[in-house]
């Protein structure tokens, strides 16, 4: 392999290798006909397949090719399950060779620094040991399938406030033992095809060209001989990136930045060897995503009812039960009477979340129906809107919750963070539910004893002004398609719940570690908080207590044996 690697990169022209380390086009690589080098595909995503109509359109805005929207980072973060995680690599290296996609841009593993971060939905945790092991079990099952991974974002991207021009301010000892491991323990447990560098500067630099990062410990401690590719247009110097170890530019064509190589390298300002190392990394994968393009899986239709099935699997292990006081979940399947499902997202269900990650489905599974199935049917089901996707409390929709909730023997509420305001672009501003949802788990959990309140969204929320009204909690996160009949699942026990927090819950955003600096803007992200992020923060200021009281229903024994991170007393 390597001499015929060496004959090709030798074959090649000047300009024909500082072709191959740039895109094609927004999704591909470029193709030497010439010499018999294939270009390929890479789509997004952290949690699903996203293929846009064609290999020129971002897709951002449109609907695009079907794929299963498996159950989102922090949802899979949850289950603290590596063979369940493994399992949905695999699915998705399947619906990647169906959607002839050679390279998944994912997993997203960088760190919670705060609860705020658009992006937290689609990564694992706020602990670096844990965002490894899973991350590692995701990339071993999709390269299994022969599909690359592409582990992003490296590094210190832990907010998307002036994501492109932001300059995460780290002390060595917090780089490498919060936001570095994760990335670490991949690179040494699954050996990732595809590295994607970040949008921000890490204490001055862009990472893109970060020599301290991407040559030093990426590749020269960890021993990372696979392709780095950058984030999408993040490349800003490109013979500084190229020397630092930054293969691949994507998207392309790279134009200007092609002559710019060509040049260096006739001038003497470049070493040639230097691009070749990048070539040859290139022509490294190319024959690898070949290898894998001949298996019998490539191009053949994936079972979609068998991996909807494994996105409701999944999407069950997902959800936590947070409180369950008297016992009263899980509800007796076929015997209420009447049930009160209130809240607009159980018949418009949130399930993932926005930018990038963004996954068209292939079906989707509405938690009404569902409930309405194992309740005996929808005369068993008394349904409210309850809220409209603003802050505002509507009076006359929360008269009608409370009306129909006090007529049923139990009320499920389904709140959560409003469509569109979890998403890659921006961070939120608040934990607090919209102050409607608020208001209508106080006055419904007011009239209803039997109060189960459902939870759907990307990130911790603030629970203080209403978790004491209410009996029980479950956190069904943002999980995918199949998170319908999970939480019917759920609900009536015909699953019992054993996810666990993978990150905190604060009582109120001002008790958060980075409170005082996230999201400051003035391109400037100071990481004050050191290394006491998420529960290291807590537990060092004695703010913690961690409840077993309410992880499973109380008849049968959990598969699963993990500890939540701590709920901070309050
Ligand atoms: C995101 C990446 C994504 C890429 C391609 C960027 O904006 O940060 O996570 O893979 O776009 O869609």
């Amino acid at each position: 392999m390597n001499t015929s690697i060496d004959k090709l990169l030798k074959s090649l022209t000047l300009e024909e290798k500082a072709a191959l380390v740039a895109g094609a086009d927004m999704w591909k690589t470029q193709e030497i006909e010439r010499a018999g080098v294939p270009s390929i595909t890479m789509f997004d995503g952290t949690n699903g397949v996203r293929k846009p109509g064609s290999t020129q359109e971002m897709g951002l805005f449109s609907e695009n090719m079907p794929a299963t929207c498996y159950p989102t980072g922090v949802a899979l973060g949850s289950t603290w399950n590596t063979e369940l995680i493994e399992e949905v690599g695999e699915a998705l290296g399947r619906e990647s060779l169906a959607l002839d996609t050679q390279i998944l841009l994912g997993p997203g593993v960088n760190m919670k620094r705060s609860p705020l971060g658009g992006r937290n939905f689609e990564y694992y945790s706020e602990d670096p040991v844990l965002t490894g092991e899973l991350g590692a079990a995701m990339v071993n099952g999709l390269q299994r399938m022969g599909v690359g991974a592409s582990v992003k974002h490296f590094a210190g991207n832990n907010q998307e406030t002036e994501k492109m021009v932001s300059n995460s301010v780290v002390d060595e000892r917090t780089l490498r033992e919060i936001y570095l491991t994760a990335f670490e323990i991949i690179v040494k447990k699954a050996n990732p095809w595809t590295v994607m560098t970040s949008y921000n500067l890490l204490n001055g630099t862009y990472t893109s060209e970060h020599d301290f990062l991407l040559r030093q410990v990426l590749r020269e401690e960890w021993g990372y001989d696979g392709v780095v590719m950058s984030d999408w247009t993040a490349v800003h110097d490109r013979l500084k990136s190229l020397r630092a170890g930054l293969d691949l530019e994507m998207p392309g064509p790279a134009k200007y930045n092609a002559v710019k190589l060509v040049s260096a390298v006739r001038s003497g300002e470049l070493d040639e060897s230097v691009l070749d190392a990048s070539v040859r990394r290139m022509l490294e994968l190319v024959a690898k995503v070949t290898a894998a393009a001949g298996s019998k899986e490539a191009r053949q239709p994936w079972d979609v009812d068998a991996h909807h099935e494994l996105a409701r699997r999944a999407a069950a292990e997902s959800i936590v039960l947070l409180k369950n006081e008297n016992g009263i979940l899980p509800l007796a399947a076929g015997k209420l009477r009447l049930l009160a499902v209130i809240g607009q997202k159980a018949k418009k269900p949130r399930y993932q979340g926005g930018g990038s990650a963004r996954v068209t489905p292939t079906r989707l599974d509405i938690p009404y129906d569902e409930i309405a199935a194992m309740a005996g049917g929808e005369d068993h089901l008394a349904y409210a809107e309850g809220y409209r996707n603003d802050n505002e409390p509507d009076d006359a929709l929360i008269k009608e919750s409370v009306r129909l909730a006090s007529q049923a023997e139990a009320a499920v509420l389904f709140v959560g963070q409003p469509e569109g305001t979890e998403s890659e672009g921006y961070d939120s501003k608040t934990i607090d539910l919209p102050p409607a949802q608020v208001k209508l788990i106080q006055e419904v959990a007011a009239a209803q004893p039997n109060c189960i309140v459902i939870l759907c969204n990307g990130t911790a929320v603030a629970m203080q002004e209403w978790i004491g009204g209410v009996p029980a909690v479950l956190e069904m996160w943002l999980s995918g398609q199949g998170s319908g009949r999970a939480v019917a699942d759920i609900l009536f026990g015909r699953v019992n719940p054993s996810g666990k927090l993978s990150e905190t819950f604060p009582v109120k955003l001002s008790d958060t570690p980075s409170y005082l600096t996230f999201g400051d803007g003035n391109q400037q992200a100071v990481y004050s908080e050191g290394i006491f992020t998420g529960y290291r923060y807590y537990a060092k200021r004695s703010l913690s207590r961690c409840s077993r009281s309410a992880t499973a229903y109380p008849t049968r024994r959990l598969s699963t044996a993990a500890c939540a991170p701590a709920l901070p007393a309050g």
